[in-house]
């Protein structure tokens, strides 16, 4: 009888690119599965049947970035651009604290300015501030006095992901109380990362940025888009070895979708123009569900999200991945009338919903996988609270 707990595996870069070879290349469907019921019992060791709730809030899609796959690239024509007054957002925040959601996250398109920094601060000061006294009043405490030492966890916790800036500003908004962020990397390797992003954009300062983040204190986040045009299994191995490497707190991975009239689409057609688009973008979902199973064997404890663009190719798909790796959720929380101009890539889902169908919807779908809402808790990740 083996009692071991279910062990996380330092697989090195051949092991990760034979794993993937044997089920992308070879169709290995024993391995597969092997995998994924590996990396779900990895899952149930750090966190039991529960999935957490990171309620997300798009709340600008204005950006000086040109990523060549993005819906929202600064050239993109026909897109109105919007930034959600702070007021606005705020009360988007009390609803996620008063649905329990434990944390919100902001994101936006990049915009490093003077303007947009105060902004960030102070919409991060109020979310931090206003939910801690809501939580305060609603547990018969005075709002205004300090908390109680041994309060726990109050109001929300405020992830940030809002692209690249300089180290001051990154610390200017942890002092404002944000205590999280998310960075993707894209791609862990740096010839690919220049392919798909125009000169200006350095994979190098990506990766000082992550750096600046740990320094300071945040749980950092990162990802990768999986199926992009060039990229190879061995490079997708890198990626695991890249959030093993720098000990991530969070991941975030999704299969790269094309969006019509940018660049890297139409590197994509070049190259997969004559395969059946359907077929593909299914087996680019198995595969980025397969990421998720590698990281969460590799990585461990991080957090792992089953992000929305699993759910573009395959409605189940976010349920899937939870059984696969992932045990965190991200319900959009962005206000309706926003939500057609945040459209990253085609087809992106709940554009049309609102902040209450898209709990109510998730709500379903995690009870649907016989996994339990950890709600209202912060959930941080167990690999920053006590690093292996
Ligand atoms: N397909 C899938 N994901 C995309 N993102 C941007 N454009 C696309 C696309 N076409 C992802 C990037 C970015 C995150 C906010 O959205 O990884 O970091």
């Amino acid at each position: 009888l083996n009692l071991q707990p279910a062990a996380v595996l330092d697989l090195d870069i051949d092991q990760i690119t034979g794993i993937l070879e044997e089920t992308t290349n070879k169709g290995d469907s024993a391995l597969e599965k092997a995998l994924f019921s590996h990396a779900d019992a990895v899952t149930q060791r750090f966190f039991g049947d529960a999935v957490y709730y990171r309620g997300i809030v798009e709340f600008s899609n204005v950006c000086v970035n040109d990523c060549g796959y993005c819906g929202i690239r600064k050239h993109m024509g026909g897109v109105k651009r919007y930034t959600i007054p702070i007021d606005e957002v705020v009360e988007v925040a009390k609803w996620a604290f008063e649905n329990r959601m434990g944390t919100l996250m902001l994101q936006s398109g990049e915009l490093p300015t003077p303007q947009r920094l105060a902004y960030l601060k102070e919409l991060v000061a109020r979310v931090h501030q206003e939910t801690l006294e809501l939580d305060m009043t609603q547990r018969g405490l005075d709002p205004k006095a300090p908390p109680p030492a041994d309060a726990g966890e109050l109001g929300l916790r405020v992830a940030l992901s809002v692209g690249e800036l300089p180290e001051e500003h990154y610390q200017e908004l942890y002092d404002a109380g944000a205590r999280r962020y998310l960075l993707r990397i894209e791609s862990s390797n740096p010839e690919l990362y220049a392919a798909l992003h125009p000169d200006a954009m350095s994979w190098h300062r990506r990766v000082d940025c992550l750096n600046s983040l740990k320094k300071i204190g945040y749980m950092v986040g990162t990802g990768v888009m999986v199926g992009l045009p060039g990229q190879t299994l061995r490079d997708l191995a890198g990626d695991i070895r890249f959030f093993k490497e720098m000990n991530a707190n969070m991941i975030g991975m999704g299969p790269y979708i094309t969006e019509a009239g940018t660049p890297v689409a139409d590197m994509w057609e070049s190259m997969f123009g004559h395969v059946d688009k359907k077929a593909h973008m299914k087996a680019m979902f198995d595969l980025t569900t397969r990421m998720n199973s590698l990281a969460r064997i590799v990585v461990g404890s991080a957090n792992i999200s089953a992000t929305t663009a699993l759910q573009a190719i395959e409605p189940n798909g976010r349920e899937i991945a939870l059984r696969r790796g992932c045990n965190v959720l991200m319900p959009i929380l962005t206000p309706t009338k926003y939500r057609e101009h945040y459209q990253l890539y085609e087809g992106k889902p709940c554009i049309t919903d609102t902040a209450e169908e898209c709990r109510k919807c998730l709500n379903a779908r995690v009870s649907m996988i016989g996994k339990r809402l950890r709600q209202g808790a912060w959930g941080d990740p167990p690999n920053f609270l006590a690093p292996v």
